[in-house]
């Protein structure tokens, strides 16, 4: 898959939902679209509708898929740190929250020394909005507002809920911005910082560069986790759309492409067939062997992550690495 056409398709959907269309709304146009491209591609946002959230959850603790605890592991030593000089009160905005484990390790520091927290959360999908908001409960003083939206969309729309008072301060954990390519990473990156004002901090986890066979097996693990979380946007397709994908004659393929530093996945057509989508008013061929472009995992190095931050004019408070496992939460602010 060229680099450049996940580009076109990421940056297409972002723009088609924040000038208004819904993401669910979107779905047949996107897979027709998707599709009836040269080298076919669903878009990942489409695999977390709500088993494929849950199941993302399952992903997040497999013992092959270290991500989650080695971030889990940095926030539990160095959240205290990570929020030590924020004024109360604090919005705590976090884009794509997971299951709330996370932003809880951030709230805690600033309860204990009796700082004012109010939480925004964003995510396209509800599951996993109604999941963080249940971890949440655990603080009951702590107010929790949820945007059912695309990132930057949700993230205006928690600007404005913020408080002209205090500290502000935007988590987008779990290697989300991996699932970028680096050009839309940039991008993306850089409508963060002009959004935010002057002191607002940007809390990054990104997951690093590490040998084959770590990333591929976390990718492709032996439990079959991860090949239900992406057959699952088949699942969706045939209940959404009434198309009629044969679960048994798509594969789970997970190839590292060492040019770009990325994991692709991809669903591999086991036979020669035809599929029906009438919801998408189209039938699709698919030859023995040809690939569906699913998603993309970019890894990084400590230093790629820090110019990317600066290039996108925010200046870096710290940067803390778990050399194990190769993982990086990095703090910036808005200058
Ligand atoms: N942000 C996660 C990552 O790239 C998302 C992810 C983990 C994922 N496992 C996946 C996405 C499997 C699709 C399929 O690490």
């Amino acid at each position: 898959m060229r680099p450049d056409a996940m580009e076109e398709f990421g940056s297409g959907i972002q723009q088609a939902v924040l000038a208004g269309g819904s993401a669910s709304g979107r779905l047949a146009e996107d897979v027709r679209w998707g599709l009836s491209q040269p080298r076919k591609q669903l878009h990942s946002q489409y695999l977390y509708d709500s088993l494929g959230s849950r199941l993302f959850e399952a992903i997040c603790a497999l013992p092959e898929y270290r991500v989650t605890q080695a971030e889990q592991k940095l926030l539990d030593r160095y959240s205290n740190l990570i929020v030590s000089d924020l004024e109360g009160p604090v919005t705590l905005v976090e884009l794509g929250p997971g299951s709330g484990e996370k932003l809880a390790q951030l709230i805690e520091p600033l309860l204990r020394n009796n700082i004012g927290v109010n939480v925004e959360l964003v995510d396209i999908s509800e599951a996993a909005l109604d999941l963080a908001t249940r971890t949440l409960t655990r603080f009951p003083s702590v107010p929790v507002f949820c945007h059912e939206a695309v990132y930057l969309d949700g993230l205006q729309r928690s600007i404005k809920r913020r408080h002209d008072a205090g500290s502000l301060l935007v988590a987008f954990l779990g290697s989300s911005l991996g699932n970028f390519a680096p050009s839309s990473a940039h991008t993306f990156l850089s409508n963060i910082q002009t959004v935010l004002r002057a002191g607002d901090r940007f809390l990054l986890g990104l997951d690093l560069v590490k040998p084959e066979q770590e990333l591929t097996l976390a990718y492709d693990d032996p439990l079959g986790v991860t090949a239900a979380f992406n057959r699952n946007i088949l699942v969706r397709l045939n209940r959404e759309l009434a198309a009629d994908f044969d679960l048994e004659w798509f594969g789970h393929r997970v190839i590292w492409n060492f040019a770009s530093s990325s994991i692709e996945m991809y669903l591999e057509s086991l036979c020669e067939q035809k599929v029906s989508i009438p919801g998408a008013d189209c039938q699709i061929r698919f030859k023995e062997g040809e690939y569906i472009w699913t998603e993309s995992s970019y890894k990084y190095t400590t230093s790629q992550i820090v110019s990317a931050g600066m290039e996108s004019g925010f200046a870096t408070r710290g940067q803390w690495v778990d050399e194990e496992v190769k993982f990086a939460v990095t703090a910036f602010e808005v200058l």
